[in-house]
């Protein structure tokens, strides 16, 4: 069984979204092991209890550096036995030391097609409003592994939403998440865990 801990800063849809498939028997050989948040009080910890699963806190703020917490993080996830790692709407800088850690064992999903609007600064709503600030027809979400890169290792599944005339950044967003973000997370956390991601260079190859 793949053991897999889901990261997690705030109202936690995606994470909903992992438990639901999980409930469905969509996720065969994973089991949501852990939840773990950045800050305490945040509604996806809520998610994590009314499912029975545990959650955490590793708080960003008792840190003096994102490195600092990442060891943290990292010495946390090897004691709870963690195989995948799920960035579902984690909103702090990890560095490195997470990355080697985990090769190819964190996925993570952003609201967008990937390259565009992605890498540092772009995150929860700034996406989207970037997205209608440069008038784009088309945008979607990404889920993709981690690298030392933000936003820039090997892209595991994609989905395009169109963009409707009157959207505002929160229309957007709803729909981007309804359509695309609570569809593909959970299939490529399946994915992996039936073995079916093979990293080669910058593509991932979806095996049968
Ligand atoms: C989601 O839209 C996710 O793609 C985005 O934050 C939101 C979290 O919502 N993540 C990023 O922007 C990461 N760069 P949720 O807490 O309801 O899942």
């Amino acid at each position: 069984m793949v053991r897999i801990a889901v990261l997690v800063s705030g109202g936690g849809t995606n994470l909903q979204a992992l438990i639901d498939a999980q409930h469905r028997g969509e996720i065969p050989g994973g089991e949501i092991a852990a939840v773990i948040a950045s800050k305490p009080g945040v509604y996806a910890l809520e998610r994590a209890k009314q499912a029975g699963i545990p959650g955490y806190v590793v708080a960003r703020a008792d840190y003096d550096s994102p490195r600092a917490m990442t060891v943290a993080l990292v010495e946390k996830l090897r004691a709870l036995e963690i195989d995948l790692v799920v960035l579902a709407g984690f909103m702090t800088i990890i560095t490195e030391e997470m990355v080697s850690a985990y090769p190819n064992a964190i996925l993570n999903v952003h609201p967008a097609l990937i390259p565009s609007f992605c890498g540092q600064g772009y995150y929860g709503l700034h996406v989207h409003e970037k997205a209608l600030e440069y008038g784009v027809k088309v945008s979607g979400a990404t889920v993709h592994f981690v690298s030392e890169e933000c936003d820039g290792g090997p892209i595991v599944l994609q989905k395009a939403v169109y963009v409707e005339e009157g959207d505002t950044p929160e229309i957007l967003q709803r729909r981007i998440m309804e359509q695309a973000e609570w569809v593909i997370l959970p299939r490529a956390v399946a994915l992996f865990c039936q073995g079916k991601l093979r990293v080669e260079g910058r593509t991932v190859h979806i095996l049968k």
